[in-house]
């Protein structure tokens, strides 16, 4: 396999999702950093473009994995409702339970987490918002965009890069605070004295880590573009 250097990491991605997992393990942000070269991602994270290229190449495509540059954007705006948002909706609350529990028994000893639990409660509040404005707002109109034949008119005079940069500002926002908590808890690590409920915290924390990159992934570098270039080509 030969890969291109000068692709994007988002676009790589998009054309071969069963990358996203060795991408993640490498450390390469293919979500809000998609828009960078492969070479300057791995510079950017002092790999050798031959290391990486052989990791990628060590990963098999699963059968049933979906294209979702050629399925319609209605599709790929109500896939990521039913299975990241709902995924979301599912592990924010039960997270904040979680971190409660482990600050009662072990924030004497840990002092990290009270901020872990700060962190984490900024970006529910505010991932409960995006979400929101996702379902009811963006994804309703890219939906109706699909299915208008003609040049499209919005409300207001306003288009869709406004709403899209908003949602991207977002995005960057979530993963700052993504970043935030993996620091504060040295890559959700349980520490030699946690029990049963710091490690099942720590695993909830990473998997909602995982998704959300591949979430952002989908909005940033295929849903967004893909809708922005309906509307130019209608006129
Ligand atoms: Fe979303
Ligand atoms: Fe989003």
């Amino acid at each position: 396999m030969k890969l291109n250097q000068h692709d994007t990491v988002g676009d790589l991605v998009a054309r071969n999702p069963q990358w996203a997992a060795a991408f993640e393990r490498l450390g390469i942000d293919y979500c809000c950093g998609g828009h960078r070269p492969l070479d300057e991602a791995c510079t950017q994270r002092g790999l050798k473009l031959d290391d990486v290229e052989a990791a990628l190449s060590a990963v098999e495509r699963p059968a049933e994995a979906r294209d979702w540059r050629a399925e319609s954007l209605t599709a790929l705006a109500d896939h990521i409702e039913q299975t990241h948002h709902v995924f979301l909706k599912s592990q924010l609350p039960r997270l904040t339970e979680l971190i409660d529990k482990l600050v009662v028994v072990h924030g004497r000893r840990h002092g990290e987490l009270a901020d872990l639990r700060e962190v984490f409660d900024g970006l529910r509040m505010e991932l409960e918002s995006h979400l929101q404005k996702e379902e009811i707002v963006l994804f309703p109109v890219i939906r109706k965009i699909e299915a208008t034949e003609g040049p499209i008119e919005f409300h207001c005079g306003g288009g869709l890069d406004g709403p899209i940069s908003v949602m991207e500002a977002e995005h960057d926002a979530a993963a700052e605070a993504l970043q935030r908590m993996g620091e504060l808890t040295g890559g959700y690590a349980t520490p030699a004295d946690g029990c049963a409920t710091y490690r099942t915290t720590m695993d909830a924390l990473a998997a909602v880590e995982r998704d959300l990159h591949e979430h952002i992934h989908k909005e940033n570098n295929i849903l967004f573009p893909r809708a922005q270039a309906l509307v130019a080509a209608r006129g």
